[in-house]
């Protein structure tokens, strides 16, 4: 799928026009490529906590060109704002407006990043106003940068420091590429979370399945997974089997012709994972479906289809597996829910309730995951630009695609890098959180 119009205005005399008229200019974003530097340019970390302090020494091992203050001129590649101990709203104006000159030279696609305390487990109204305080200045900032740059927020959990593995995996995530379409969000890291095994394909050894990967946002999961050295186990629709046997081909993983919604579907992934590789390791509910319409003129067929598929086929499958021993150890979760489950959207009743069903079972359940060492997490994704949004009409898809801060649909490889984070050693602290892969949706939450 391509975006005509970010390609018109991004050079030559389309540019110009759009520059006339005040028009939207994407960027380009920056996207992970192996090889590449984490961030080009220095980090700034501001704050003066030993959280900051400490945070800063990490980069500095990590490689990164650290400075605890704006040098003259030098555009910053990153600029990291540490408020983990705000008490009370005045304490904010201090660190956010030292940080605040720095803003204007951020480099294209570069980073803002806070790592802050849940307002959710504060122990007063004054704390729990301080903190909340901090996530309305991030989604402010995410709203107020350009070229590509983002910002997102780390909330750290009483007893997880700012050097937290989970924390260190989630700053990597945010000023890495991978991160290229996530912005104006929150992610909370609930406990430390272990150490990561430091290798090049992090998911080396981990056997995953990926339902919905003949095409789309699933191939995109399958191929990023596979990068990453994950063995798999590749699940769509018998319809498909052409196009799934040939993403199979590529990743070197294994076809599973299976429509997900049969009620054997979690046994038939199981009988087909644990004999061939002993166990499994994460599972990616990315198959889904749309039957959009008005509710008033929605049939039952339409309702049922859609609410099966997306959501009581995901509750089926996780019961069977979490029964199982072949997923018992440190298991891993990540669906693909929607920024519909979160704002709602017009004509799509029936897939807004079940994506925001897939929210509620994974807060839900991930109280249970963790008593087994594992993690439950949705990834939401906003306009992606794949076979199902070619088939918005076309003023509505121009719509859909430029109301985010960063005026562009995301990619499938947008959405496959935040699985792959969530799936991840590193990110085990990370459990039962929404992930919107959205570039900030102007409309809804
Ligand atoms: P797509 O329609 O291009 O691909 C979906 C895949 O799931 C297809 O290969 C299809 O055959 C498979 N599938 C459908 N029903 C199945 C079943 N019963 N059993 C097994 N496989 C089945 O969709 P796309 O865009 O790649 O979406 C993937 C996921 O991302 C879906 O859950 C979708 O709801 C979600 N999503 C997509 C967005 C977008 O902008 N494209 C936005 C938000 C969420």
């Amino acid at each position: 799928m391509t975006d005509r119009y970010a390609h018109l205005v991004s050079g030559g005399l389309g540019r110009t026009v759009a520059e006339k008229l005040g028009l939207p200019r994407p960027a380009v974003l920056r996207r992970y490529s192996p090889g590449q530097p984490l961030i080009d340019g220095p980090v700034l970390v501001h704050g003066s906590t030993a959280g900051a302090d400490s945070l800063a020494s990490e980069l500095l091992l990590w490689g990164l060109d650290v400075r605890r203050q704006a040098g003259s001129g030098e555009a910053p590649g990153a600029i990291i704002v540490v408020l983990d101990d705000i008490e009370h709203p005045d304490g904010l104006a201090e660190p956010i407006l030292a940080a605040a000159p720095s803003l204007r030279g951020l480099a294209p696609s570069g980073r803002f990043i806070t790592l802050s305390r849940p307002a959710s487990r504060a122990e007063s109204p004054v704390q729990a106003a301080a903190r909340q305080g901090v996530e309305g200045f991030l989604r402010s900032v995410a709203k107020e940068l350009r070229a590509g740059a983002t910002a997102n927020g780390i909330l750290l959990a009483p007893g997880v420091g700012t050097t937290s593995w989970s924390v260190l995996a989630a700053v990597k995530f945010f000023l890495s590429g991978r991160s290229a379409f996530v912005d104006g969000q929150l992610l909370t890291v609930s406990t430390p979370g272990g150490e990561p095994r430091e290798l090049e394909k992090p998911l080396s050894g981990r056997v995953a399945v990926v339902t919905g990967a003949a095409r789309g946002i699933g191939a995109a999961i399958a191929r990023t997974l596979h990068r990453d050295g994950a063995t798999l186990v590749l699940v769509d629709v018998p319809a498909s089997g052409d196009q799934l046997a040939a993403v199979a081909n590529e990743v070197r993983g294994t076809a599973l012709q299976l429509d997900i919604s049969r009620r054997d579907a979690g046994e038939r992934i199981l009988g087909c994972a644990v004999p061939r590789h002993g166990r499994l390791d994460i599972m990616v509910h990315n198959a889904g479906i749309t039957r959009d319409k008005l509710l008033a003129n929605m049939d039952e067929s339409r309702w049922r289809a859609v609410l099966d598929i997306n959501l009581s086929a995901q509750l089926r499958i996780n019961e069977v597996l979490l029964a199982s021993d072949g997923f018992r150890e440190s298991p891993r979760i990540v669906s693909v829910a929607s920024t519909s489950g979160i704002a709602g959207n017009r004509g799509q009743t029936n897939y807004a309730a079940s994506k925001a069903g897939v929210i509620g079972m994974v807060r839900a359940a991930a109280p249970l995951l963790a008593s087994r060492g594992g993690s439950i997490n949705a990834v939401a994704p906003g306009f992606i630009e794949t076979d199902m949004t070619a088939r918005i009409p076309f003023a509505l898809r121009e719509v859909g695609r430029r109301l985010n801060s960063l005026q562009q649909g995301g990619l499938p490889i947008d959405v496959a890098e935040s699985i792959a984070f969530l799936a991840g050693d590193s990110a085990a602290g990370i459990n039962g959180e929404v992930l919107r892969v959205c570039g900030q949706n102007l409309v809804g939450a």
